[in-house]
């Protein structure tokens, strides 16, 4: 059988590269998006010759091109997994306007530019996607110090079952997959605060393989008939 294509954004670093580890693993043909220009070289050698690309998600354009360079490469898309959402921490005092316009455009517009410009070919493949949000969304608590965030976090997940809904009926199976406290290398601080992690019902982080393994049977066979779903990796954090 061909190897089914992935784009993975995010993928230089952290959990999306941790994803993007595992489906290379699980046999997946992965294409690997990342900002910094300094990675670019890394990850063809670790991905393959024309399979690492340079892509500012925040810019429409960048969406665009990037979703159709992984076309002119490949001739066709089967899973997208968007990883990119960047973090910002403070009280709603300490928020401004700018920050919260930066957390919807990183966490939320990017995933709307980003399925937009795949959805023709996901259609076209019967794919699936799965984009990030953050564990303890569906209560709607108060989230003091993280307010901005879970805002737009909550606005992509909103927006993920409507998508969800409407790709249905094309074949097109749309997830998310939502982390607890999981540090790694270039985590927020708060996945080292002792506080955070005492209130995690398991009594551990989480680890970037246990996110990784969500995604991987999100996409796979065995996920197939399930959509528009949230999946939170978070040992119960936020419960
Ligand atoms: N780690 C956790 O505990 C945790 C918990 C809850 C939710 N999450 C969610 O999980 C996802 C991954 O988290 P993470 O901890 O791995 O994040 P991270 O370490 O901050 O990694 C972010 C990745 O996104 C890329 N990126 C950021 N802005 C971009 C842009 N405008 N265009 C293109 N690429 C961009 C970065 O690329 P460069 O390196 O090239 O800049 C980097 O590869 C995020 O959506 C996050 O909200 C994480």
């Amino acid at each position: 059988m061909e190897p089914r294509v992935v784009l993975v954004t995010g993928a230089s670093r952290g959990l999306g590269r941790e994803v993007a580890e595992r489906l290379l693993e699980d046999g997946w043909r992965v294409h690997a998006a990342y900002r910094a220009e300094a990675r670019g070289t890394e990850l063809e050698e670790r991905f393959g010759a024309g399979r690492a690309h340079r892509a500012d998600v925040l810019q429409a354009d960048d969406c665009a091109s990037l979703v159709q360079g992984v076309l002119d490469a490949e001739g066709r898309l089967d899973a997208l997994v968007h990883a990119v959402g960047e973090f910002h921490q403070g009280p709603t005092s300490a928020s401004t306007a700018e920050d919260c316009r930066w957390m919807l455009e990183s966490n939320y517009v990017s995933a709307v530019a980003l399925l937009g410009a795949a959805r023709p070919a996901l259609r076209a493949s019967a794919g699936a996607a799965v984009l990030f949000g953050t564990a303890g969304l569906e209560g709607m608590q108060a989230r003091t110090t993280t307010a901005a965030y879970t805002a737009a976090k909550s606005a992509l997940r909103v927006w993920m079952r409507a998508v969800a809904h409407e790709e249905a009926p094309h074949g097109v199976r749309v997830n998310m997959v939502s982390p607890g406290v999981i540090p790694h290398a270039h985590s927020a601080d708060d996945t080292h605060d002792p506080a955070t992690v005492a209130g995690i019902p398991a009594g551990r982080v989480g680890r970037p393989d246990e996110v990784a393994a969500a995604v991987s049977w999100l996409l796979s066979q065995q996920a197939s008939h399930v959509l528009g779903q949230d999946l939170a990796v978070a040992g119960g954090w936020l419960l």
